[in-house]
Parts: structure tokens; C-alpha cells; sequence
């Protein structure tokens, strides 16, 4: 039953890859080059951003109550893995009422430039201003499964990751496996990583619980939105 709901699983995800982009995705979602076509391609009408499954407002009040947890690190920081050209990084640093430090990262230059284009006021919007005067906002270029250069460990309290974990797997589950050990690796002690996805828990769950030993791993449904039921796969580092 598993594998056959993982196999159903598939178009949704495609189906977006081929709305957003107009064209119809044949390569594999790991690959860097596909990644730089698809960020490319033009938005529609005014919004600076793309989002894959849903938008920051669907999760912020998952998210919200996390920042306010009481953490030692003031601004809290905070890591989108494959941040794409989403709204959750910008949304978490304009809208979040609590100091948050975010970096986003993704392998791919084109996103990364036109994030920081959008953060500085281009794409024809006004420049970014912080929901909290203290709040931090940077976009780097970096492979998720090999965070060194831009990160060292222990630093971040919250991971966020949505859909990145699908895209890397479709290059093979290996793949996936050393994204998850970096994302542990990064993460500070009693740290929150959360993977937003489509995935079944029945799938999902069993890689999670197997690679994050010492950490609590909970999942919770979201949306439905546009008819489609999610997840937060919700992995705490107990270190
Ligand atoms: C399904 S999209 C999700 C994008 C964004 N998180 C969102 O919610 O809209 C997957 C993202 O992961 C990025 N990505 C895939 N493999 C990566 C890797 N090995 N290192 C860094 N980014 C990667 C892609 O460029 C893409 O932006």
C-alpha cells in the first residue's frame, strides 16, 4: 500500500513543475539545471513569488508558536532548505512579530539572485521591511547536502523544508538520506526541523525515524488546500 500511494503521490508534484513552468518536466527534480529553468520563468501578475504545495500564510500558525518558544538565542535562527523563490522566508521576516534570523538557501543561482533582488526592492516591489526591528533576512547559494561552507553545526533553532526533501529524493533516496544528516547536523540542540510535504506518512515516517535516532519525530495533517491534504513531518532534536 505504501509504494502504491507513493507512486500516486508523484503527479501532484509534476503537475505544479509543469503549471509554473509552462513546459513539461521530463528531467529529473534533483537536477540543479532543471531547478535554474524553472526559477526562471516568469511569475504571475504582480506576485514576486512561487510557492510549492502553500504559501507562508497556511503554515504561519504552525510556525508562529515555535518562534515564541523560549529559546536562549534572541534573534531566533532560523534555515529554509531549498528555499526556491517561496514566500516563507520573506513572509517569516516581514510578518513574524518575534526577532527571527532567516537564511535561505538553494543550489540554485537563479533563485538566489531573485531573492535577493526582491529583498533589496527589485522585481518592481518596494524593499523588504522586518515584522521586528531586530529581524535578519539573507539568501545564500548552497547544496543542501553539504551545508560547511555556509553554516557551521548547531546554529539554526528551526529548519524548514518544503519540498525540498521530495526533489532531492527523486535523485535517489542516498541523496536524501545526507540532506537529512546535514540538516541534523546544523540544527542547535532541542532545534525543530520541519518537512512540509505531500507524502504519506506511511512513507515518510519510517526514512525519518530511522535516520533521526535521539530526536522526536510527530507528524500533523495540513489543509486540506486546493483539495490536497499535507504534512509537517516534525523532528526535534532531544540532544
Ligand atoms: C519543490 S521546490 C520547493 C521550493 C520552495 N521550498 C517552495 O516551497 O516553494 C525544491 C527546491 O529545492 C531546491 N533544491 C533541490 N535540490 C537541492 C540541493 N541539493 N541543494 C539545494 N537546493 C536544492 C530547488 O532549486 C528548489 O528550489
Amino acid at each position: 500500500m505504501a509504494a502504491l500511494r507513493r507512486t500516486l503521490r508523484v503527479p501532484p508534484l509534476l503537475a505544479r513543475a509543469r503549471t509554473s513552468a509552462g513546459f513539461l518536466v521530463t528531467s529529473c527534480l534533483a537536477d540543479r539545471y532543471l531547478w535554474d529553468r524553472l526559477h526562471a520563468q516568469p511569475r504571475r501578475g504582480s506576485v514576486p513569488t512561487f510557492d510549492w504545495f502553500f504559501g507562508y500564510e497556511e503554515i504561519q500558525g504552525l510556525l508562529l508558536p515555535l518562534l515564541q518558544e523560549g529559546h536562549a538565542t534572541c534573534p531566533l535562527r532560523v534555515l529554509d532548505v531549498g528555499c526556491g523563490t517561496s514566500g516563507l522566508c520573506t513572509g517569516l521576516y516581514t510578518q513574524s512579530p518575534h526577532p527571527v534570523d532567516v537564511l535561505g538557501v538553494d543550489f540554485s543561482p537563479v533563485a538566489i539572485a531573485h531573492m535577493n533582488s526582491l529583498l533589496k526592492g527589485g522585481q518592481g516591489q518596494i524593499s523588504l521591511s522586518p515584522g521586528h526591528p531586530a529581524s535578519r533576512l539573507q539568501f545564500r547559494k548552497a547544496n543542501v547536502q553539504k551545508l560547511g561552507p555556509v553554516t557551521p553545526s548547531g546554529s539554526f533553532q528551526l529548519l524548514l523544508d518544503k519540498g525540498t526533501w521530495d526533489a532531492v529524493a527523486r535523485g535517489g533516496l542516498p541523496g536524501a538520506h545526507q540532506m537529512l544528516l546535514e540538516c541534523l547536523r546544523v540544527l542547535s540542540p532541542q532545534g525543530t526541523l520541519i518537512q512540509f510535504s505531500d507524502e504519506d506518512p506511511d512513507v515518510r515516517l519510517p526514512c525519518l525515524e530511522q535516520t533521526c535516532r535521539g530526536c522526536t519525530v510527530t507528524v500533523q495533517e495540513l489543509g486540506p488546500f486546493g483539495g490536497i491534504t499535507y504534512f509537517a513531518y516534525l523532528v526535534k532534536s532531544t540532544h
